[in-house]
């Protein structure tokens, strides 16, 4: 158990249909009620029991964490807890302009932006909202001027949607210091109506890349990294390929979630999560926290993901958490 990522809220300014289907998350989707969602004290006592625990890195996510009031303030708690060496966030990048000091301020070290595509006809249906990119690209400058850095920007392919863009966005961002990682879309949750045609494989998308601007693969920066790593052979930075499809990575996994009503999940595609909340409001001691932590930990034998590879479940896989419910 090495790397913590905790989700702030459930809620999201975008409607992207891999993720947040906008026919079923309407005006009428009630969303947790503010009860039900950790208090910045929570969270951050429980990141410190974690950290006691050995977690050395830590993700907000959400939802779109960006949407939680006084986000900074809760990353500057954060911010202070002993023994987490990397700390970052991810998000959809439209509230970030204007929150990008106030993040870095508050002890934010580097940031992962999604962005689909710079197409903006293939832009909006991926938002699920009709926004247009200019936003999140002026976000993306924002955060690398305040030294929010290195940024990542994650895109997730889906054949015959966005697929035949990007190359341009590799593009864009060759010689800027941002790392484009190209994410292979997954059957997170129950809503996307995912079928395996819809994925572009790895392979490909660096064959596309390589064939246009020539890659070279390179050494990963640590063990389990999800992200495999290709550079430019002119020197001008580099890309990454999650192949969580076709290459699972699930027997290096050190990663836990804490999902937004403060249950954890030690897999992204699990049905259930234990509480960690209803013991801490009940009176649970650290020391007793540590104990349902390290006993659900002890037990874990997650391979969500390898389990797809050898035998597809299809429309008999068990109901799964839905992904803005724990983050990426
Ligand atoms: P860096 O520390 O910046 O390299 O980030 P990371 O490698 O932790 O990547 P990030 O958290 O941005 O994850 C990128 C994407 O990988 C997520 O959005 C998910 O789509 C996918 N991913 C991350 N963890 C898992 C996992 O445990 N299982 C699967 N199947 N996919 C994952
Ligand atoms: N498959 C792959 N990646 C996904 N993300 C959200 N849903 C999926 C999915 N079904 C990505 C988002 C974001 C990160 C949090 O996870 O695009 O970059
Ligand atoms: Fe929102 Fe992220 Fe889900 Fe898109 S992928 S709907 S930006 S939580």
């Amino acid at each position: 158990m090495r790397d913590l990522r905790i989700s702030v809220t459930d809620r999201c300014n975008f409607r992207c249909p891999y993720c947040m289907p906008a026919e079923i998350y309407g005006e009428a989707y009630e969303f947790l009620p503010r009860a039900d969602i950790l208090t910045f004290e929570e969270l951050t006592r429980l990141v410190g029991i974690f950290a006691g625990l050995g977690i050395e890195k830590l993700r907000v996510t959400g939802g779109e964490p960006l949407v939680r009031n006084d986000l900074p303030q809760l990353l500057s708690m954060l911010t202070a807890i002993d023994g987490i060496e990397d700390f970052t966030l991810t998000t959809n990048g439209y509230l970030l302009s204007q929150l990008a000091q106030p993040l870095k301020d508050a002890g934010l070290a580097r940031i992962t932006i999604s962005l689909d595509s710079l197409d903006d006809e293939v832009f909006k249906t991926m938002n699920g909202r009709g926004f247009t990119t200019q936003r999140v690209l002026e976000a993306i400058q924002t955060a690398a001027d305040v030294g929010l850095s290195p940024i990542k920007i994650n895109c997730v392919v889906q054949k015959g949607v966005n697929d035949h863009t990007i190359v341009d966005l590799a593009r864009h961002f060759k010689g800027t210091g941002h790392i484009v990682r190209y994410i292979e879309y997954m059957d997170v949750g129950n809503r996307n109506g995912w079928r395996s045609e819809h994925v572009v494989p790895a392979e490909e998308i660096v064959a596309k890349i390589d064939a246009e601007m020539p890659l070279e693969a390179i050494e990963s920066n640590y063990h389990g990294e999800v992200a495999t790593r290709y550079r430019y052979k002119d020197g001008s930075g580099e890309i990454g390929v999650i192949a969580s499809v076709t290459k699972p990575f699930c027997g290096a996994c050190t990663r836990v979630r804490l999902s937004t009503d403060g249950k954890i999940f030690t897999c992204l595609f699990a049905s259930q999560g234990v509480s960690l909340k209803d013991p801490m409001r009940a009176g649970a001691s650290d020391g007793e926290l540590r104990e349902i932590i390290t006993g659900i930990w002890a037990v874990r034998s997650d391979r969500y993901s390898e389990e797809r590879a050898a035998s597809p479940l299809g429309d008999a896989a068990p109901k799964k958490i839905e992904m803005y419910q724990i983050g990426g």
